[in-house]
């Protein structure tokens, strides 16, 4: 790679970061990450996150229970792992990439907003952890 390749790159990533923590600090005030988990996410994972959602029986693969994110990962919260999960779907099961959903709404339209409204769900989807 070029020095100015390299630099190029540098500052792609230094931008991509920059954009995700500006993101994370306007969550709270711009979308209502628990009404979103209500709407979009508990017909699957329930009202609770524990995976029963009224649509839960009928996919062919269980919803998650989404407050043992921690505890399956050692007491730690994979934050940038769900986020990717929520980002791109799950390539083997029903559940659609939200990012994708989000951006084509009036509330987050565009890529930016969309993942900046998923970040708000990885906050919400944290405070809900079952204690290890
Ligand atoms: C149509 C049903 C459906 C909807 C709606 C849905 N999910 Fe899921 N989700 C699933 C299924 C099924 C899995 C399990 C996939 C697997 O294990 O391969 C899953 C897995 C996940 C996982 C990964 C859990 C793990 O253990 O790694 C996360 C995080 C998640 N969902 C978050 C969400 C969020 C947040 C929303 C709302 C924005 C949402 N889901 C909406 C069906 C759904």
């Amino acid at each position: 790679m070029t020095r100015l390749g390299a630099l190029a790159a540098a500052c792609g990533v230094g931008l991509t970061s920059a954009v995700l923590v500006a993101g994370g600090l306007q969550t709270s005030t711009r979308y209502s990450s628990n009404s979103d988990f209500q709407s979009f996410c508990a017909s699957c994972h329930g009202t609770s996150g524990k995976g029963d959602g009224v649509l839960a029986r009928s996919l062919s693969k269980r919803p998650a229970d989404l407050t043992q994110l921690k505890k399956k990962n050692d007491g730690v919260y994979p934050a940038d792992a769900v986020f990717k999960v929520i980002d791109a779907g799950h390539e083997s099961a029903d559940m659609p990439a939200w990012t994708q959903v989000f951006a084509k709404s009036q509330e987050s339209a565009g890529t930016g907003a969309a993942k900046e409204r998923i970040r708000s769900l990885v906050d919400y989807l944290e405070t809900i952890q079952q204690k290890p």
